[in-house]
């Protein structure tokens, strides 16, 4: 049967950032939620996409018909410490793909962190002001990749996960001060709307599937503080529950913290099948069972 280019073959989809945290959930859910695409994840073993002569040989290799660019130096404070670094990484090595990807849907997760978190409740339309640098670097590369109207930008909020290093989503970073220090203050003054890792695969496959290019927020749809997400994890991780205790960011010393990323969703929900909820809504819907963050994705998040 014919594809969508004519051939016989299913149209490749690139996830570059394979190995990262939101990479590894889109290649474990893509049979499931992108079937006629042939998926193929590119860690950095395979490309350093700051290499613009591997990044061209790459892209001969494969002759993609959609990229979805998950890459980044995704951690504020690396950022900060090595800005040279994130501009390449996070702006300059967007360019380059998204124009390779002139002709072709290029779907790039930005974040929510864009903003300077005086407002909260963001639509897509509010005016972004970063107050860090790795938000700077997001927002840069967001004009380059939207002046192509055939790309997309997500803003993604917050993501809920595990990794296969344990050390690249806030619920591991949770998780490990809290059994280090047999303590973990969380903030009662900072609001994020986070959302599970395998739900967020599963609207970046959907919007992926839909063409509909453009600029979508991503995030659940409850704006709940620090300390109330750490609440809601501890239903599924013991080790949370007796430690956490109530902070205040004032007592933070590091990047400034945008105080209230919460964004609304309602452009993107029109074109999903299924419905975003609260945080707390998805972690509830489940018992734990034993289970992980990544079973529970690769399960049944939003039957
Ligand atoms: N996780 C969140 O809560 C969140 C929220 C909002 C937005 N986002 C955005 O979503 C995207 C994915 O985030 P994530 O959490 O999956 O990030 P992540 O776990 O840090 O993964 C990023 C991946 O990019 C790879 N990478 C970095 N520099 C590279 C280079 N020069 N060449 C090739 N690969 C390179 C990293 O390789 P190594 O494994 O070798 O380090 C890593 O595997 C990022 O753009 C991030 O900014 C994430």
């Amino acid at each position: 049967m014919a594809n969508r280019l004519g051939g016989a073959r299913k149209p490749v989809a690139l996830v570059t950032g394979a190995a990262g945290l939101i990479g590894r959930y889109l290649l474990a859910t893509a049979s499931r939620w992108a079937p006629e695409w042939d998926v193929r994840g590119l860690t950095r073993q395979d490309v350093d996409l700051t290499d613009e002569a591997s990044v061209s040989r790459i892209w001969q290799e494969h002759q993609p018909a959609a990229v979805i660019h998950c890459a980044a130096i995704s951690r504020p404070a690396v950022c900060e410490q090595d800005p040279e670094l994130a501009r390449r990484v996070n702006v300059e090595a967007t360019v380059l793909l998204a124009s390779l990807a002139d002709k072709i849907p290029f779907l790039f997760l930005s974040s929510d962190q864009v903003f300077d978190g005086r407002q909260g409740w963001y639509v897509e339309t509010d005016r972004i002001n970063p107050v860090n640098y790795y938000g700077e670097t997001k927002a840069e590369a967001e004009q380059a990749v939207l002046a192509n109207p055939h790309h997309t930008v997500i803003r993604l909020a917050l993501t809920a996960g595990t990794s296969q290093t344990g050390d690249r989503s806030f619920v591991e970073d949770m998780r490990r001060s809290a059994v280090r220090d047999h303590r973990l203050t969380l903030f009662t003054d900072e609001f994020r709307s986070p959302i599970p890792a395998g739900v967020a695969a599963r609207a970046v496959w959907e919007l992926i599937v839909c063409e509909r290019p453009g600029l979508y927020h991503l995030s659940g749809t409850e704006r709940l503080s620090r300390l109330d997400i750490g609440k809601a994890l501890a239903t599924w991780y013991p080790e949370l529950s007796s430690g956490l205790q109530p902070g205040s960011v004032a007592e933070y010393r590091g990047p400034q913290r945008p105080p209230d990323l919460s964004m609304r969703c309602e452009k993107i929900q029109r074109l999903l099948s299924f419905p975003l909820t609260g945080f707390r809504h998805w972690i509830a819907s489940r018992p734990r069972d034993g289970a992980d963050l990544w079973d529970y994705a690769m399960t049944d998040l939003n039957p």
